[in-house]
């Protein structure tokens, strides 16, 4: 391949050199493009072939179904790691020694508590609000207590702003949980790790503490690590895009949230346990495939715009659920779900477009197992993904190549015209 091209204008025959980068991909660096005296863009809506950075956080190849964190296979930190030291790696591209992972455990265990005014910022939602909604609004609020946070090119600010995002997500999740069944909120408890912690905040009663099972705290730990980053997926984009405004890291994951949250990306988990429901049955599953491939419903948890193979998250996730459901027993919808991935590999329609499961298509059969109604699902996406943005936040500012993000669009409205001179029609 070589390290340039050259393109010719047709009308012109004016000649112009692409320059080529290649690492991970080949890039054709677009930003100064001319042919002769003439700017040429790219037009590619939904960046479906636009790289917008360098990054050296995460690793996909879709083709091969490969994801790696720092170089680290998915699989083997699902089999060894924890979230915490996961979240670590993200933000400093080495695994923690002992000690370093000893130290940033305890950091992380003494910012879980949120501010009390936060409660008051809870208090104004109706008890119908979507914990996303509150999640959103509370994170966003945290800029107001944490003002430091806008200090982002000062190392020690942004550690601050970091530690205090990923240790207190669970417990405003936690919060939000608990408001929705007009439950008191459970403060964290300290000497419980970061996954158990999450669990008892969530579910704990008063004279009841949440008694914790090994295994399913386990299978929170591994949900946490699949989730944690996913390269520049579309909420990873949003908290790029509004950190591009010098924005502090608390309302750039607030926009995160809100774009997470939305059906076509985390929001499927939900909608996937809204689809199972609405077959109801087994039997019902060939009528549903016909149709999808009439174009009259979508298969939640299906297909990817990078793995055109099956999701190496959803392979992991496939194996804890029958984990999970020996402690819980097991969800009457994974035989519906089991049926639809069987048709779904079968099938030409998705074969002929490469559409294997994804991440959510098992992730909220394991949620629902453990208690969490489906509105709960995009939070439990939204907590571990803040250590993805979080690393993705500071990998961009401290970017010297990025700037305020500012696409270009082709017009195609009417051009100047007068405003009528005997006024509104
Ligand atoms: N069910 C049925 N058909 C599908 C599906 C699906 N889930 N996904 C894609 N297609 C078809 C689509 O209709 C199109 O067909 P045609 O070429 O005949 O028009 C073709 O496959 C390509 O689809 P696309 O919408 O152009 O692909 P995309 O890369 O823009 O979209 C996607 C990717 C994830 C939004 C899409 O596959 C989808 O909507 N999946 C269901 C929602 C879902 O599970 N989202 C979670 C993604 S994984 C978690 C995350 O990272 O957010």
């Amino acid at each position: 391949m070589p390290d340039s091209l050259i393109v010719t204008h047709p009308a012109s025959a004016t000649q112009a050199t692409l320059n080529i980068t290649e690492a991970s991909i080949k890039a054709a660096d677009l930003r100064q493009f001319r042919i002769g005296d003439e700017p040429l863009a790219a037009f590619d809506p939904g960046f479906t072939n636009t790289a917008v950075c360098h990054s050296a956080i995460t690793y996909i190849d879709g083709e091969a179904g490969v994801l790696e964190y720092r170089g680290y296979p998915i699989a083997e930190l699902a089999e060894k790691s924890t979230y915490l030291e996961v979240a670590w790696l993200l933000l400093n591209g080495e695994l923690p020694t002992t000690a370093e992972l000893e130290a940033w455990e305890q950091r992380v265990t003494v910012h879980r508590r949120v501010p009390e005014e936060v409660k008051t910022v809870l208090a104004g939602f109706p008890a119908s609000a979507h914990p996303m909604t509150i999640l959103m609004s509370s994170v966003a609020s945290f800029y107001s207590f944490y003002p430091d946070a806008r200090n982002f090119d000062d190392p020690e600010s942004r550690s601050r702003a970091l530690v205090r995002l990923i240790a207190k997500m669970p417990t405003i999740a936690a919060y939000a949980f608990r408001k929705g069944r007009g439950e008191d909120y459970v403060a964290p408890d300290d000497d419980l790790g970061y996954c158990a912690n999450f669990l008892h905040m969530l579910f704990a009663q008063p004279g009841r503490p949440y008694e914790e099972h090994e295994r399913l705290v386990r299978a929170m730990e591994v949900l946490f690590i699949l989730h944690a980053d996913h390269e520049q997926n579309c909420s990873t984009n949003a908290v790029r895009s509004v950190a591009s405004s010098g924005n502090d890291l608390f309302t750039c994951c607030s926009a995160g949230i809100g774009a997470l949250h939305g059906p076509l990306h985390g929001g499927a988990n939900e909608a996937v346990l809204k689809m199972l429901r609405e077959i109801g049955s087994v039997d019902r599953v060939p009528e549903f495939i016909e149709g999808v491939k009439a174009g009259k419903a979508r298969m939640m948890g299906f297909g990817h715009r990078v793995y055109k193979n099956y999701d190496p998250r959803a392979k992991i996730i496939k194996k804890s659920v029958e984990d999970v459901f020996e402690i819980t027993g097991v969800n009457p919808l994974l035989k519906i779900a089991l049926e639809l991935e069987r048709h779904g590999l079968e099938d030409d329609y998705f074969v002929s477009r490469r559409l294997y499961p994804n991440v959510d298509f098992y992730s909220g059969l394991i949620y629902e197992a453990l208690g969490f109604p489906p509105e709960m699902f995009t939070v439990l996406f939204a907590v571990p993904r803040a250590s993805g943005w979080a690393a993705q936040y500071q990998e961009f500012i401290t970017d010297p190549e990025q700037k305020i993000v500012r696409p270009k669009q082709i017009y195609t409205g009417h051009r100047t015209r007068s405003y009528p001179a005997d006024g509104p029609r």
